[in-house]
């Protein structure tokens, strides 16, 4: 139990920040020096779950800097599955790790269908982001028109078979469940739906691994969505340009 008598022993939860393409150097600066400021304020224990923020890999030295020591981890958004070479305006996972990272965001939405991941390249790249020691923060989700058509958990199953190679452990996976009509729209899953989704990954995965829920997660709906059996926190896009907003949904996350 941690001071404030909640379980930490399962899955501690993780909220998680999408910066996206988002931010000079002086924003992504204010932005980690508002975090660190919350995280020195609150206090040891608090917010009760892991903090990590994955802003653009511009600004990975610069936040790095400011969040060392903090206990707010740093993440690449992306990554190529090869530790180098001639793959102009790649960055491999090595180069992640040298750069402060503990995790990579690997098969978001915006990488699939803006430029034509699939789930065989996803894999390559966590096999390279395990290679390099990162955690893999693997996106799955469905279209609107999948969800329409009942095939969101088969469509969910064939990403999570396609992209997972089998010799992980559950620390250096996370899964996160992003409806791919949820990002960015303010829409999001319902929550018997979010829980039915989560149940079904959860039996394709070992009991110790985290899956997260992203999609327009706002303060206002942060805490219904992260109280649901089986979410283990929450991957945030839009929200977590603004700290107040991204400390609150971390509050929740309890
Ligand atoms: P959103 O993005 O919170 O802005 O919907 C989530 C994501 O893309 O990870």
């Amino acid at each position: 139990m941690d001071p404030r008598g909640r379980n930490m022993a399962v899955r501690t939860k993780l909220a998680a920040g999408n910066w996206k393409m988002n931010g000079l150097r002086e924003d992504g600066a204010a932005l980690a020096r508002a975090l660190v400021q919350r995280m020195v304020a609150a206090g040891a224990g608090e917010p009760g779950c892991q903090l990590l923020v994955c802003p653009p890999a511009t600004l990975l030295t610069t936040v790095g800097g400011l969040i060392a020591g903090s206990g707010i981890a740093l993440g690449g958004q992306d990554c190529h599955a090869a530790a180098k070479g001639a793959f102009t305006g790649d960055i491999s996972p090595e180069m992640l790790a040298d750069a402060g990272c503990t995790h990579v965001i690997l098969g978001h939405s915006e990488r699939r269908h803006g430029h034509g991941e699939g789930d065989t390249a996803v894999h390559e790249k966590i096999l390279g982001a395990w290679r390099a020691g990162l955690t893999a923060i693997l996106c799955v989700g469905e279209t609107r028109a999948q969800r329409e058509a009942g095939t969101a958990v088969e469509i969910v199953a064939s990403q999570l078979a396609g992209s997972i190679p089998g010799d992980g452990v559950p620390d250096n996976l996370v899964v996160a469940y992003e409806p791919v009509w949820a990002i960015g729209t303010g829409l999001t899953a319902t929550l018997e739906d979010i829980a039915a989704m989560h149940a079904a990954i959860r039996t394709r995965l070992p009991a110790r691994t985290r899956i997260l829920y992203g999609g327009s997660v706002n303060p206002q709906n942060a805490v219904s969505i992260l109280g649901l059996a089986e979410v283990d926190g929450a991957l945030v896009g839009g929200a977590s340009l603004d700290a107040e907003n991204f400390w609150t949904i971390a509050r929740s996350c309890v």
